[in-house]
């Protein structure tokens, strides 16, 4: 898998018009993907997961498995078998694993299967400070030691398997939560996990992990429970589906209200985006929900609204910058408050570039004063992703806005939107991948 950094997004804005109209159909959730990627190592056999969107961070977690030893094959654009029988070491790929911060959950199920794992402290986007504080915490709390070999590098092993025991999480950690409990999936008695995320990709991959074998009680609530299996690897005779992403559908509904005539988002999960049905709809959006599928009508006069972000079910961190785009164009002012990640306001710089008003008050919070057009920039003044979410805020504000943009780093946008541009020109819209 190697990203094509070397791209751009070349868009035609639409001078605040809601031009754009049809139908898009949501992928399988990247977040849950990529745990599910890592929790196959947990498998007699090869195993199939479906619905696997075709993203960056997907193709990463499939070269670390491949460079591990695991088969992975391909059989479809969005279904890979993984078959973890044939990894031949624990050590995770440096390079690879700098990459992406997600890396990271793939210790759980190294750990659990093997008895030790080496990894690098992970890379990932670049928002803030982003520790792994909690894994380590919770692996030693589990019976692991921890070494680390160098200022990069930790060592864990647990030759006698994950011992039972009763954490609490400091923090609400989705990865923290994910990968503890895959870690625990093949230990001896009982782990208590407290104060746990409640993500919805969460409870998609627990619940596979239980169809095959696993004892999990408790994901999607506060407190999970696991009865390890005592080292009986699970079955790979069950598959696993994705569920749809919530992160794209509550994007192109953001989208929609922006730009859109109408558009109807079609194999989504509409509860998993209740926080955000809920502010659109308060502050004037028009919306029908159906089982999966919403259609959201743009072009009413909105009302400003303020939001802090806030774990599952409150309103997403992924949804912080697209969500400051609209009120851009939004009559009034309206406040952020980011509660979950520090300095993730990188791509404000680049709206106010285009005409936003925007202060940053504090590294959390963000003043929008609307609506302000928002204006091509001088040739030499050109737009990039800074992450994969804020890489979809600068789309939608040259979507929205007067003239010609070029969007830099599109291999960050890839990370976790499949085809971006092919979704948005089967809307009207114009956009194109270009060579840079
Ligand atoms: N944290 C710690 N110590 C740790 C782990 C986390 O202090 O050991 C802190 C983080 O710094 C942050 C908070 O806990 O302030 C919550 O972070 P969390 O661990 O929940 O985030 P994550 O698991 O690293 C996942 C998603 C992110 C999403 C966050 C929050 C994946 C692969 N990534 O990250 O998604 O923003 O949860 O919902 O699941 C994205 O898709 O673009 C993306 C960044």
């Amino acid at each position: 898998m190697n990203p094509t950094f070397k791209e751009a997004f070349t868009i035609k804005g639409l001078a605040g018009e809601h031009k754009l109209q049809g139908t898009i159909g949501i992928h399988g959730a990247k977040n849950a993907a990529l745990k599910a990627l890592a929790a196959a190592v947990l498998f007699d056999g090869p195993v199939t997961l479906d619905n696997i969107p075709d993203t960056n961070d997907v193709g990463l977690m499939i070269d670390i498995l491949s460079k591990l030893g695991a088969k992975v094959t391909k059989q479809s654009v969005h279904t890979i078998v993984i078959d973890p029988s044939s990894i031949s070491h624990t050590a995770i790929d440096t390079e690879l694993a700098q990459n992406m911060r997600s890396s990271v959950v793939l210790t759980g199920p190294l750990l659990a299967r093997f008895g030790n794992v080496t990894f690098p402290a992970p890379g990932g986007c670049v928002i803030g400070t982003r520790p792994i504080d909690l894994f380590i915490e919770g692996y030693k709390k589990m019976g692991a030691v921890v070494d680390l070999i160098d200022d990069r590098t930790y060592s864990i092993s647990a030759p006698t398997g994950i011992q039972s025991t009763e954490l609490f999480f400091n923090i609400q950690s989705v990865g923290g939560t994910e990968t503890l409990m895959m870690a625990a999936v093949l230990g001896k008695g009982k782990t208590v996990l407290k104060n746990c995320a409640m993500e919805p990709e969460i409870v998609n991959v627990a619940e596979w992990l239980n169809a095959a074998g696993a004892h999990i009680t408790g994901a999607g609530t506060t407190t999970i429970e696991i009865e390890g299996t005592g080292g009986k690897l699970l079955n790979s005779k069950q598959s696993y589906t994705a569920i749809p992403d919530r992160i794209e559908a509550g994007s192109f509904l953001i989208l929609g209200a922006l730009c859109a005539k109408s558009l109807t988002i079609k194999n989504c999960q509409p509860k998993h985006v209740e926080s955000v049905i809920n502010v659109l709809r308060d502050s004037g959006v028009e919306m029908d929900i159906g089982v999966d599928t919403i259609t959201v009508r743009g072009g009413k006069k909105i009302k400003p609204f303020n939001i802090r972000t806030h774990e599952y079910p409150g309103f997403p961190t992924d949804l912080q910058a697209p969500i400051v785009t609209y009120l851009t164009q939004v009559e009034g002012e309206s406040m952020i408050f980011e509660t979950i990640f520090e300095g993730r306001f990188k791509y404000a710089e680049d709206l106010s570039k285009m005409g936003a008003h925007i202060t940053i008050m504090n590294p959390r919070e963000i003043l929008i004063k609307g609506p302000t057009p928002l204006v091509q920039l001088p040739e030499m003044d050109e737009l990039r992703a800074h992450d994969i979410r804020a890489g979809f805020a600068i789309v939608l504000a040259a979507l929205v806005g007067t003239g010609s943009f070029k969007v830099h780093n599109v291999h960050l946008i890839d990370r976790g939107y499949e085809k971006l541009e092919e979704q948005l020109t089967a809307l009207g819209a114009e956009v194109k991948r270009i060579p840079v």
